[in-house]
């Protein structure tokens, strides 16, 4: 078959340049350091942007830490672990549970739950211990003031890792101003072009969100600050004030071109590792006899698929059923299995990343979070987007800007809809426009993983200068301070009261 042979030429190309890759930086590392990792939300995808770089820095040498609910299963020397898994609950979202201000609400509620990892006994042990480290790497989440303190703890300079494109407090951390009038917060459902109303919308959203976070939530995560570390702080920003640098996954000719510094690195795509052949025989199988080729479908891994409600499992399959292509199916439910339509497979799992660069997958219907977007971006496949809460929506919006994805909305999710949502996207032009975008994300200076690493390193070699080394001195400015409002006081106010006064006098003077 052609696109065997294809793939096995192009594997056997990424092998070389891989060993190739491999022994010029073994051959150029002269130096070790040590590295604490910290992810602890407990969304698989989260962790999955961070291991091919804990995997690069092993490589090169360095001995790395990771506090995390998803420990790798084999052995690696100089890797180790403290798992978390069980300490907090992991509860997937359902598929009606949208909305903003409930995503809002659940993360202040995750700040309590987080505190129960501080006081996990390997954890305390570790504090204790007195034990230095070179670095930490922490998860830029939401739980992000609760563990940034631990790099006082441990003596290093602290990066932080943003699983998504950007998050609201991160210009703030890294002193940029954050321009509502372009820059759409990452809740909102607009691009970077607003209309009046939509500047009204994400300027609302924006400030809500980082005010919420900032003051809402600041009670509770001072208490746990204060408690754990002894430390006295004011707000939640400010328990996070020693992040020397954010990585981002991001890249801008995908996303949108910002403002930016460079403390705020991005390396979107650098958890789509190479693809490998597909495991299971009996997928295998079921591409290879689909004459018109093959669409996926997945919600992702943090939403439970069982909770979406019979009626609209049943648009979806019916849609399916009339499609001549072939359906592979990521569905965790096993209740309808008596009704799944000839030309659907329906499995609790498959491998997306190889899946979507299999030559027979026309088309992917996703949830649109992030690690799913990129992947789909890299293999260069056209989207049905059917955005559920969070970041979602923004992703969908964006790529139907882009005219590379046809988006639905999930409370509209009817038989008709999705089937002519997906024969549009099916249509020439998603896939001329899905090309280009996957060669826009290609076309960089250095591989994602490179970057990351290079930036890495960066701050453990300059470790005394780092903390202000990438940061702009905004951050140590006050509001007023930073929009000049002092000045305009000083240099306008003197000359409009005196203006004012001669006016008045003269007015008086003329009574009389
Ligand atoms: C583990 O780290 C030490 C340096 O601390 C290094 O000499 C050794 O080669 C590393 N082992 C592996 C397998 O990378
Ligand atoms: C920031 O780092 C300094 C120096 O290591 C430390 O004294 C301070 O407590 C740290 N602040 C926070 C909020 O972690
Ligand atoms: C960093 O600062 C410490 C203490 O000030 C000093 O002992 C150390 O040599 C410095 N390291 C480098 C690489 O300059």
């Amino acid at each position: 078959m052609v696109w065997k042979k294809q793939w096995t030429r192009r594997t056997m190309m990424k092998s070389i340049s891989f060993v190739a890759v491999v022994f010029c930086v073994l051959a150029q590392q002269t130096w070790s350091s040590e590295i604490l990792v910290i992810f602890p939300t407990t969304a698989q995808s989260h962790y999955r942007i961070v291991r091919p770089l804990i995997h690069s820095l092993l490589d090169r040498g360095h001995k790395i830490l990771a506090i995390t609910n998803f420990p790798d299963t084999a052995e690696r020397a100089n890797l180790s672990h403290i798992d978390i898994s069980g300490l907090k609950p992991h509860s997937k979202f359902t598929t009606t549970n949208h909305g903003w201000v409930k995503v809002l609400s659940r993360i202040s509620r995750n700040a309590i739950t987080y505190a129960t990892i501080l006081d996990h006994p390997p954890v305390v042990e570790l504090l204790r211990s007195g034990r230095k480290f070179d670095l930490v790497i922490a998860e830029l989440f939401t739980s992000t003031p609760i563990f940034a303190p631990i790099a006082a703890v441990v003596d290093a300079p602290i990066v932080g890792f943003c699983p998504m494109i950007h998050f609201p407090w991160i210009n703030d951390l890294m002193g940029m101003d954050t321009a509502m009038s372009y820059m759409p917060s990452l809740l909102s459902s607009s691009g970077d072009r607003m209309s009046f109303v939509q500047r009204v919308g994400n300027t609302v959203i924006s400030v809500i969100i980082n005010a919420g976070f900032n003051w809402f939530n600041s009670r509770i995560i001072r208490d746990i600050v204060k408690h754990h570390y002894g430390l006295q702080t004011k707000s939640a920003i400010e328990t996070m004030t020693n992040l020397t640098m954010i990585m981002t996954n991001n890249y801008h000719s995908v996303f949108l071109p910002y403002p930016t510094l460079p403390g705020i690195v991005e390396v979107g795509g650098i958890h789509v590792v190479d693809e490998k052949p597909l495991p299971q025989q009996d997928l295998i199988d079921f591409i290879n006899n689909a004459d018109h080729g093959v669409i996926l479908f997945s919600l992702g891994s943090v939403v439970s698929e069982s909770s979406m409600g019979t009626d609209k499992l049943y648009n979806i399959l019916d849609a399916f059923s009339r499609l001549k292509q072939r359906v592979i199916m990521k569905f965790d439910d096993e209740k309808h299995k008596n009704e799944i339509p000839t030309n659907v497979k329906v499995v609790k799992w498959f491998p997306q990343r190889d899946l979507l660069a299999h030559p027979k997958v026309l088309l992917f219907i996703t949830h649109a979070g992030i690690m799913s977007v990129i992947e789909t971006i890299h293999c260069g496949k056209p989207i049905v987007a059917i955005p559920i809460f969070g970041d979602q929506i923004f992703n969908a919006h964006l790529l139907v800007e882009k005219q590379v994805a046809v988006a639905i909305e999930y409370e509209h999710l009817e038989r008709d809809k999705l089937f002519d949502a997906i024969n549009e996207a099916l249509t020439e032009k998603y896939l001329i426009n899905m090309k280009k975008l996957q060669q826009l994300y290609n076309d960089r200076p250095h591989s994602p993983l490179e970057t990351a690493v290079y930036w890495t390193e960066y701050v453990i070699r300059n470790k005394n200068e780092s903390k202000e080394l990438l940061k702009s001195q905004r951050v140590h400015l006050n509001l007023y301070q930073t929009y000049l409002i002092d000045i305009f006081t000083a240099f306008l106010l003197p000359p409009i009261i005196a203006i004012y006064i001669i006016l008045w006098t003269m007015k008086r003077l003329r009574k009389h």
